[in-house]
């Protein structure tokens, strides 16, 4: 079946059916097509895992789906970025309904999103709405700087086209429900994973920002790679860390003796792009 992936803009091979759509964002990059392969890679256990750890959170659909799905007790999700943050902050920890209806009742149009945007925003909850409008109204999601309005849209309806508040409140009041069990944290990955070195019950799902891509898309996008398969290599509890599949990465994996797999991420422009997985263990691959 094909799915249609907001993230990239693309149809992508995926039985949709079998993944609620469960993030507020957009998310350029975004996870959605991998969640079948998550939730066996979640399965190797007996009982539910304890902990999830996702270090580079960015829409958190790993996190969400373990969290509604009871596939672990408890989730910690980590994101530098101070937007995307608080928009986290906002649902998990602070004024989810406030954001809700503030989305839900917003009257969309030009001259308001220009306000918005050249709003100073102070207020947590402000710099939080206006992350989602800047995720739903620019081209590909894409907050990062050089980015800019969709023009025409789908059926050219603009900056419209993708701004769904029904959906989008819907989304966020749900997320309430599962609250206590995802705990959030604006900080470093790497700083999370040194300190969670010997976590030998945890299960770590990282997706750092891609070698090629991810300067257009994140503004956070300049990570040490190395540095990441170093501490990856070190972890004690299991882990899955995703790339996209150049010689680069595969070097890498090598270098720091780690297996991996890779897997076909189709689309509709007819080429096929590998994405690497490499964990600690393929005993759940099938
Ligand atoms: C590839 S995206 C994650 C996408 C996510 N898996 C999803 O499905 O929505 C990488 C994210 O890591 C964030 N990031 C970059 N450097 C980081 C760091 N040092 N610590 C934490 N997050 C970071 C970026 O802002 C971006 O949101």
């Amino acid at each position: 079946m094909f799915g249609f992936n907001e993230a990239i803009g693309e149809q992508v091979i995926i039985n949709v059916a079998s993944v609620p759509q469960r993030s507020p964002f957009r998310y350029p990059g975004g996870k959605t097509w991998l969640i079948p392969t998550v939730r066996r890679w979640l399965k190797q256990e007996v009982n539910s895992v304890g902990l999830l750890v996702e270090p580079f959170a960015g829409g958190g659909i790993v996190s969400l789906t373990a969290a509604f799905e009871k596939l672990a007790d408890h989730v910690t999700m980590v994101e530098l970025d101070h937007e995307i943050s608080a928009v986290w902050e906002v649902i998990l920890n602070g004024k989810n309904e406030w954001l809700a209806e503030k989305i839900f009742t917003y009257d969309l149009n030009y001259e308001n999103v220009k306000a918005e945007l050249e709003n100073p925003h102070k207020e947590l909850q402000d710099i939080a709405f206006c992350t989602i409008l800047k995720n739903r109204i620019f081209h590909g999601g894409i907050l990062a700087k050089g980015s800019g309005m969709i023009k025409n849209g789908e059926n050219g309806k603009g900056i419209a086209s993708r701004w769904y508040p029904k959906t989008l409140r819907d989304r966020i009041r749900a997320i309430s429900y599962v609250k206590d069990s995802i705990s959030f944290i604006n900080g470093n990955a790497f700083d999370i994973l040194e300190k969670s070195l010997d976590h030998q019950s945890a299960y770590f799902f990282i997706d750092p920002p891609y070698t090629i891509a991810g300067k257009r898309l994140y503004t956070h996008y300049d990570i040490d790679h190395q540095r990441l398969f170093e501490i990856t290599a070190q972890l004690k509890g299991k882990f899955m860390l995703t790339y996209d599949d150049t010689p680069e990465i595969r070097k890498l994996a090598d270098k720091y003796n780690l297996q991996y797999k890779t897997i076909p991420m189709k689309t509709t422009l007819h080429f096929e792009k590998n994405e690497i997985i490499i964990s600690d263990n393929f005993s759940w691959w099938v």
